[in-house]
């Protein structure tokens, strides 16, 4: 015998609108695999004169959201509409009202995570966000169930689609910076305003899930430290690719020095490492752990059809949950731990410097990082006259430190600009 459940969605874009499909094309399927019957009650969105590539009964599309969230006939919310401060007051609304939640804001679970899962924990319902990471990739389970009593000790992650769309085809096409992101808009991977894709604050939101799940300890948004894909150049691409490296935007969670480490930054990656071959909209993450050893999961990481669903699996686990009738118990407990800062964690920076040719500025910028305690690895010099450039590759340093070193640099006459800084990762120190 089907069980029916009463489905009400806020925002009905990229995601929701190819869930809102999912639901009703495939209803008849998916009551059969689960004996569940989801039931599309209302849908909200900010503009009702918009064309839509759903069909729904007369009656059901709304702009008023906090009507569905009240609608007696809805047993479950979707939110799918994105941002923190409006999204995060619905859903709290909802898990208040005793209405399990499902939704794919990573910005939301990260700023408003553990309000949201007390509330939940309150209330005895699920609230869950397995598409809020890597799009189409079980992640979120796979660290809050079957890796829950593994002492998970560094989690990588390329975690955005749109900016490893955009470093793929500048890298191997040589594409246009502007084109590609345009194509990524189309293509339904970046986010409503791009800034939060190619900023890698979306990354950030993403690592922040990631490290509070591997470890237990909260990370919120605000604690990961990033920077995004703006400032690369086509060249240091070509450089990297020389060395033997791949540049990719990488979220790093890490226990490090007795407490947790999380950041997002561009990433020179050697190319026999599993990430570096991670193409296109792509998403990868990448688990370390004394017992499990190495775990990559990879697939779609953004996109309408995959993350609906996610979505539309998450719908499934907690319309069951809400048949069964039982209390439901957050899958982690977070406990207090050490955030380390950023300018303690220890990196490897790449630089690309441009010079003046000139006997002794070799020693001058040896002698910037040596008074900041940075050691050099390796230099290169590529051109002559003004077209003079230093290739630097630092061994390991304190970040502060080679920020420091960064500083002496930029004070140096000789020193025309320090055109690049990327932090590489590498097993040597
Ligand atoms: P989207 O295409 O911009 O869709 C947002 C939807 O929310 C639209 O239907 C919009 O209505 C509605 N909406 C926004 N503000 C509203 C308001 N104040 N009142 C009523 N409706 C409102 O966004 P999306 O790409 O589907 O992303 C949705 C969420 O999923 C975000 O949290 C995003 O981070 C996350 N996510 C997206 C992807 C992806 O690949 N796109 C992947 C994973 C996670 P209108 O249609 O009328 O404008
Ligand atoms: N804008 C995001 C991305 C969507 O490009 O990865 C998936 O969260």
């Amino acid at each position: 015998m089907n069980t029916s459940i009463g489905v009400g969605v806020l925002g009905a874009g990229t995601v929701g609108g190819t869930l809102i499909s999912r639901l009703v094309d495939d209803r008849e399927a998916i009551a059969t695999k689960t004996g569940l019957e989801l039931c599309v009650k209302r849908v909200a969105v900010r503009d009702l004169a918009k064309e839509r590539d759903f069909t729904v009964d007369d009656g059901v599309l709304t702009d008023d959201l906090l009507s569905v969230v009240n609608d007696p006939e809805i047993d479950l919310i979707v939110e799918l509409m994105g941002g923190r401060d409006l999204a995060g007051d619905l859903v709290l609304a909802a898990l208040e009202a005793g209405k399990p939640v499902v939704t794919a804001n990573k910005e939301l679970v990260a700023s408003r995570g553990p309000e949201l899962i007390a509330a939940a924990e309150r209330t005895g319902v699920p609230f869950l966000f397995e598409a809020a990471v890597g799009g189409g990739i079980p992640i979120i389970r796979p660290l809050s169930e079957t890796l829950a009593g593994e002492p998970i000790e560094r989690v990588l992650g390329i975690v955005n689609g749109t900016t490893n769309f955009i470093l793929t085809r500048m890298a191997e096409d040589g594409a246009d910076y502007a084109d590609v992101l345009a194509e990524a808009q189309e293509l339904g991977y970046a986010e409503p305003d791009p800034t939060a894709d190619v900023s890698g604050a979306d990354a950030a939101a993403k690592a922040a899930i990631l490290a509070s799940l591997a470890f237990g300890t909260w990370v919120g948004l605000d604690d990961v430290y990033h920077e995004g894909i703006e400032d690369l150049s086509p060249i240091d691409l070509v450089f990297a690719a020389d060395f033997g490296y791949s540049v990719k935007l990488i979220g790093i969670a890490e226990r490090i020095m007795g407490g947790v480490s999380a950041r997002v930054h561009p990433v020179m990656i050697p190319v026999d490492h599993p990430l570096a071959s991670i193409r296109g909209a792509t998403n990868a993450i990448f688990i370390q752990g004394p017992s499990v050893g190495e775990l990559l999961f990879a697939g779609p990481g953004a996109g309408g059809a995959p993350t609906a669903t996610a979505v539309l699996g998450d719908v499934i686990d907690a319309a069951r949950e809400t048949l069964a009738g039982a209390q439901v118990a957050p899958k982690i407990r977070f406990s207090p731990g050490e955030l380390v800062p950023f300018g303690d964690v220890a990196t490897k920076w790449y630089l690309r410097i441009e010079v003046d040719d000139q006997p002794g500025v070799l020693a001058q910028v040896a002698g910037a990082f040596g008074s900041a305690g940075v050691s050099i690895k390796s230099v290169w010099q590529e051109g002559e006259g003004d077209e003079a450039l230093l290739l630097i590759v630092t061994h390991r340093a304190r970040e502060a430190d080679q920020q420091e070193a960064l500083r002496h640099l930029e004070e140096i006459d000789t020193v025309r600009s320090v055109a690049a800084v990327i932090r590489v990762e590498s097993e040597e120190a």
